[in-house]
């Protein structure tokens, strides 16, 4: 069997209208486009006649497979109503990039071209309004831009904030637009149900590392991808997250206070004080069971004819054990739920585990099977049995794990 499953579409079935208004970040607009699609959407391009001087509507309408708006005054449209279909067929209005003068408009409520007169005859109800700034850092700062940025916040759009760094004009600060994946992440989370809304999740991921010396040390295997990936669909639920995270090559996943530790004592460290303020606590993390007694401060140094260095064992912490006992011993609302990799007998292993570490969740995966890899199968073991959630992306299944837990916690 091959570990390969269909490629993650979040936003299938979604239909967005892109609307792009004049500024240089036009060209992150056809990267946010093609991302779009990938994810499974359909994209409708608008552009305004600015937007056009910046990228073509021939490169949008190439990469969107679809006719590219401008004008309200298109007669190419049976009902030549293109601000009234555009806006009533869509799941999403996505302006990016917004320009100053464009949130000046929309602040204000003016419709004299296509894409604001499309903004103003949506139905606000039923479709989200999300727009990226795009400008230089002076006008970002405007006062006047600041004023319009929070009255199209009152008036129920989502300003997705800006970027910070170095701008096409020479100069750097804050006011670049966000790039497509940070742009994708916000338009899936403005598409997700926040069904976690105001609950804090504490979560682990990723192996510890134990020094041997300055520059040696124990590891394991694990990726830190489920970790993350739970981190990530809790965020786009709506929790507010934070992940304590050992050494791994992923970058932190948006909107998530990501707290880097290194040894299995680091990771007790930034738990323990801080459990008790959360609604969840998934420890992904794959811990070692022991770290080496007499690392040295120095590296341990290759001689000839010396004896070969000799490691002497000491048990680490158990994290999870102890942020649960002090549930108990609280009489919190602090659900705890464990992970266990296994090489055989999963299902034996997993459940013992869960009694030992006295937790109401254990999620059980074959770890060789699944280090490093995008995709996973988990086995859900609780006080009324099991559960299998079958091979998928990780991505998948921590929407299908939140679920589960969300479940279990309103019983
Ligand atoms: O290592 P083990 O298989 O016992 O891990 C089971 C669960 O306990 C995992 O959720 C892991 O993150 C957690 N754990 C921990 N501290 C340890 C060992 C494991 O929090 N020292």
């Amino acid at each position: 069997m091959t570990l390969t499953t269909q490629v993650d579409k979040p936003l299938q079935g979604k239909h967005i209208v892109l609307g792009l208004s004049g500024g240089v970040a036009c060209y992150k607009s056809a990267m946010l486009c093609r991302g779009l699609i990938k994810a499974g959407a359909t994209v409708q391009v608008v552009m305004t006649e600015s937007a056009c001087q910046f990228i073509s509507p021939v490169t949008m309408q190439a990469l969107s497979n679809r006719q590219v708006f401008i004008s309200q005054w298109d007669n190419a449209i049976p009902n030549n109503m293109a601000h009234i279909n555009l806006s009533r067929e869509a799941d999403a209005i996505v302006i990016a990039p917004c320009s100053a003068d464009l949130m000046a408009k929309l602040a204000q409520g003016h419709a004299n071209d296509l894409l604001s007169l499309m903004c103003v005859a949506r139905p606000a109800q039923k479709v989200p309004l999300l727009v990226a700034p795009a400008m230089n850092r002076e006008m970002w700062e405007h006062p006047a831009v600041q004023r319009n940025a929070r009255q199209l916040e009152q008036d129920g759009a989502i300003v997705l904030g800006v970027g910070q760094g170095d701008q096409a004009c020479g100069e750097t600060g804050d006011g670049r637009m966000l790039e497509p994946d940070e742009l994708l992440h916000d338009i899936q989370k403005a598409l997700t149900p926040p069904i976690l809304k105001g609950q804090r999740w504490l979560i682990t991921a990723g192996p510890t590392f134990e020094a041997i010396d300055p520059v040696r040390g124990i590891t394991n295997r694990s990726s830190g991808k489920m970790g993350y990936s739970i981190a990530a669909a809790a965020q786009m639920a709506g929790a507010e997250v934070v992940l304590v995270s050992g050494p791994v090559a992923l970058a932190c996943p948006r909107h998530v206070q990501t707290i880097a530790i290194e040894s299995a004592q680091d990771l007790l460290n930034a738990c323990l004080p801080i459990a008790a303020g959360f609604d969840v606590f998934v420890a992904c993390a794959a811990v070692a069971d022991w770290r080496v007694a007499n690392a040295s401060d120095q590296k341990i140094k290759k001689e000839a004819g010396k004896a070969l260095p000799s490691l002497e064992f000491t048990e680490n912490p158990d994290i999870l054990a102890s942020v649960a006992q002090l549930e108990q011993a609280q009489n919190g609302q602090l659900f705890c739920v464990g992970f266990a990799a296994e090489s055989e007998n999963l299902q034996e292993h997993a459940s013992a585990k869960r009694l030992r570490k006295k937790i109401p969740l254990l999620v059980g995966n074959i770890g060789p099977a699944t280090f490093g890899k995008d995709e996973n199968a988990l086995l859900l073991i609780d006080d009324q049995g099991l559960e299998q959630l079958p091979l998928a992306s990780k991505t998948q299944l921590a929407i299908q794990l939140i679920d589960a837990i969300q479940k279990r916690r309103n019983h």
